[in-house]
């Protein structure tokens, strides 16, 4: 029996000292509990700098003797976490919904940052929430609205932004609410909301809702969206009109640019200099600035070919075979102010039996322009030439002589009647008709005179153009007009007809000129005699009558009877249709007449 006893006390003593030992062992091996841990993750996410949390022991068994934590007597799990005025900071740790039975939690007066926990959801139990006057922001979860045993909610003076969530109107168990003093906006949900006081909700000026909470009313939902719209719209409005307005902008610099650029193209410029230029005017033949330049430089006495009135003419070939013939102006330097405005109207027209004018190269010393170089010579070389032997050169058929005639004509009817304003040429002379490759006459030296004017009056005291060829009015009163060029064309007329100079000795042996001449055979019914001999052998008849019957009334010694330019251009091609009719360059010419 005895042995049962002190068996079963061995056992009792075996079973005490493991049961002593354990306890002895639990400070050891079990130090903080769960909830314990849970509070020391939260104290390190708020400790600030001041450390008001330092007497939080790690060491301890249990949270519940911490400083702000109280825990329930019987079952030891934290109920309430108070720290208002702890100048805690930083984030709330999420595991503060480890705390499962907590029924408080207040926070308040520190500085806290981050969004309001949405964890606090899984917090059943908690029925006060004091986060006010801390420095929590974005917005407010939805789940606070939802958390089924919340009595008291204040968050007011933080900087929590957006709507209240439509679950706050649900909120029936709440007993006080202060959202006071954040940045929410939109409009306060109703329902349970409603219940508390305007004091609530102030302080937050984009509420809107109520006037029981003495907000103001918001603007119906439809009529804020339009006007959302409207305001998107003239948004959109104002965006697109300032890309037009852009791109307009940029369009008209462009065109501006291009402008500039095509006005250059046109009118290629080379300054040389202070005052010097040259200017060379667009068209697919003329050469650049800089190869006329070249050439203009490089002009010597063996290009020479020929000296008139005006000065010098060179002939100049290019490298690349283009031929031009570059007038050099002799007194030039008190040359019409606008020397360059008038030679671009001249180089403007473009007719055919026009010398083309290409372009003007202007210095202080001297002044050069540049033409086409038509190959074949003068018209007064052509009628005239210098044989040693014969007193004429070859015989001149009367097609050939026609076809001056009426390209002439034509010329100078071009610019009486179709130059805006008019040109008077005052140098029509059987020099300034110059014969291409066809001995197609093309009139020269047009615009000249007026150019190398010193004052800009049509009258001048010295009388320009030809001796020989000038108009009697012309030559008495130095007033040039249309007329004047007709009496000169009527010369040339007279000219071609007799192949005799207008300066030729015979006429001023009887103190005649050639048109003095005609009027003298006229009176007699000798008109005829006027006619080249060869001529009134090869010609027909009547052309020459009718050519004659011309120039008698172009050289007529009142201005006002002798025709004007496109008069005769219009007799004289009614001539070439009824005789050439069966030419192919009968069609060619009428063509060319429209051109101008
Ligand atoms: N564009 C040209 N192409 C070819 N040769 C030309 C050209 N211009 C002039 N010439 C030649 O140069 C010579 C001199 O011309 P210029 O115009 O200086 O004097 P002009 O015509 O004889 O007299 P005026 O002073 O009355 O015009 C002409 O006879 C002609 O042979
Ligand atoms: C924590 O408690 C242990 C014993 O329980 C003690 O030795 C230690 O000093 C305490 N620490 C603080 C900081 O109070
Ligand atoms: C817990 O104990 C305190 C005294 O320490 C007492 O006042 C309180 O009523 C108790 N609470 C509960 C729930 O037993
Ligand atoms: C919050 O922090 C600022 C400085 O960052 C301090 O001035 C202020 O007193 C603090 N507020 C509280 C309630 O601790
Ligand atoms: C709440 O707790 C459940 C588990 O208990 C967890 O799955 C869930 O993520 C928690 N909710 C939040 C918001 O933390
Ligand atoms: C609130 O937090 C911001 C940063 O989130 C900080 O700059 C500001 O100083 C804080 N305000 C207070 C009063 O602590
Ligand atoms: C809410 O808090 C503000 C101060 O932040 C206070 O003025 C207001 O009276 C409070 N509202 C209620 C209903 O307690
Ligand atoms: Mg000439």
């Amino acid at each position: 029996m005895a042995r049962i006893i002190d068996s079963s006390c061995f056992i009792w003593a075996v079973v005490e000292i493991l049961v002593l030992s354990k306890v002895d062992l639990l400070p050891l091996c079990l130090a903080l509990n769960s909830e314990g841990l849970a509070l020391w993750e939260f104290r390190k996410m708020v400790q600030g700098p001041s450390g008001t949390l330092n007497g939080w022991n790690y060491s301890d068994e249990s949270p519940c003797d911490w400083r702000g934590v109280v825990c329930d007597n019987v079952t030891n799990h934290v109920i309430r976490i108070n720290l208002p005025r702890a100048r805690l900071t930083g984030t709330i740790s999420p595991r503060l919904s480890e705390l499962s039975q907590l029924r408080r939690l207040g926070l308040h007066a520190n500085n806290i940052t981050g969004a309001i926990p949405s964890f606090l959801v899984n917090l059943t139990y908690l029925r006060t929430l004091y986060l006010h006057n801390n420095n929590l922001t974005e917005t407010l979860p939805d789940v606070l609205g939802i958390m089924p045993a919340l009595r008291i909610l204040d968050v007011s003076g933080n900087k929590i932004e957006g709507p209240i969530p439509a679950t706050f109107s649900a909120m029936n168990k709440l007993k006080f609410l202060n959202l006071s003093n954040n940045r929410l906006s939109g409009e306060v949900p109703g329902g349970s909301m409603l219940r508390f006081p305007a004091s609530s909700f102030a302080g937050n000026s984009l509420l809107c809702g109520s006037s029981l909470l003495g907000l103001p009313a918001c603007k119906p939902e439809e009529e804020t969206k339009t006007d959302h719209k409207g305001s998107r719209w003239s948004a959109w409005k104002i965006l697109v009109l300032s890309i037009g307005i852009f791109l307009l902008l940029k369009m008209i610099i462009a065109l501006l640019i291009l402008c500039h650029c095509l006005r250059q193209d046109r009118k290629r410029e080379i300054q040389l200099g202070k005052e010097g230029k040259l200017v060379m005017f667009r068209g697919e033949t003329v050469p650049k600035s800089k190869a006329m330049l070249q050439a203009v430089r490089k002009l010597r006495k063996r290009d020479i070919v020929g000296e008139g009135g005006y000065g010098v003419v060179y002939k100049t070939v290019l490298k690349d075979g283009r031929v031009f013939a570059v007038k050099k102006l002799k007194n030039c330097l008190e040359a019409a102010i606008d020397f360059e405005n008038e030679l671009e109207a001249l180089a403007e027209l473009k007719h055919r039996n026009l010398v083309k004018l290409r372009g003007y190269c202007v210095s202080p010393t001297s002044k050069f322009l540049i033409y086409d170089f038509i190959p074949n010579g003068t018209v007064d070389q052509l009628l005239h030439p210098r044989t040693e032997e014969g007193e004429k050169g070859n015989p001149v058929d009367w097609a050939t002589r026609i076809k001056i005639a009426r390209g002439t004509a034509r010329a100078l009817a071009c610019l009486h009647h179709d130059c805006q304003p008019r040109i008077i040429h005052r140098d029509v002379s059987s020099k300034n008709i110059l014969l291409n490759e066809r001995f197609e006459p093309c009139l020269s030296d047009f615009g000249l005179a007026r150019l190398m004017e010193n004052d800009h009056t049509h009258v001048t005291a010295s009388v320009g153009g030809t001796y020989g060829y000038i108009a009697p009015e012309y030559a008495q009163a130095g007033r040039a007009t249309e007329k004047s060029d007709v009496y000169s064309y009527g010369v040339i007329l007279l000219e071609l007809l007799s192949r005799r100079k207008p300066t030729d000795s015979s006429f001023s042996a009887h103190h005649i000129n050639m048109a003095g001449w005609l009027r003298c055979l006229r009176e007699k019914g000798q008109e005829l005699e006027v006619v080249e001999k060869y001529l009134r052998e090869t010609a027909p008849h009547q052309e020459l009558a009718i050519a004659l019957e011309i120039a008698c009334r172009c050289v007529s010694l009142t201005p006002e009877e002798r025709p004007p330019m496109d008069e005769v251009v219009q007799i004289l091609e009614s001539l070439a249709n009824s005789s050439e009719s069966t030419q192919p360059t009968v069609t060619e010419t009428t063509a060319t007449s429209n051109e101008t």
